[in-house]
């Protein structure tokens, strides 16, 4: 099946998204080991794998349908210390939230069903981050 063009264009802001994502969590990993945080560089590691097979994810979707790859990640901001580590990351996951809402309405609309469950699956994953973001800045 092809994709509409708005699709494709979705896809491709998703692993420009997600590349960016996975950046900002390896750099924010490596902050928190310097602030002597190794459990939090830990997780953040954890979180950077865990957007780079979002990344995969999309990339094999692309792949599928034969839309091109720019291979370019979106410049989100680094955080320095534990606090705006947290509030930067969480900034990132609501850009993913409001980019994969959009994409999943958008398939329902044109009823690109495999397209919509893909966005709903990994805005899902981007909601749980989020929330789980928020709960841990909230404890500081
Ligand atoms: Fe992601
Ligand atoms: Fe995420």
């Amino acid at each position: 099946m092809k994709a509409h063009p708005k699709v494709v264009s979705y896809l491709q802001r998703a692993v420009s998204h997600e590349f960016g994502a996975t950046q900002q969590y390896v750099v924010h990993a490596a902050a928190a080991k310097a602030l002597g945080l190794p459990a939090m560089s830990q997780q953040l590691h954890e979180e950077a794998v865990g957007e780079m097979e979002h990344a995969m994810e999309f990339l094999d979707r692309m792949n599928a349908l034969g839309i091109p790859v720019a291979n370019t990640g979106k410049d989100f901001p680094v955080g320095r210390t534990l606090k705006d580590i947290l509030v930067y990351a969480m900034q990132t996951e609501d850009a993913a939230v409001r980019l994969y809402e959009e994409a999943q309405l958008f398939c329902g609309r044109i009823n690109d069903e495999d397209n919509r469950v893909l966005f709903a699956r990994i805005l899902e994953d981007e909601k749980k981050h989020y929330a789980d973001l928020q709960q841990q800045l909230k404890s500081l």
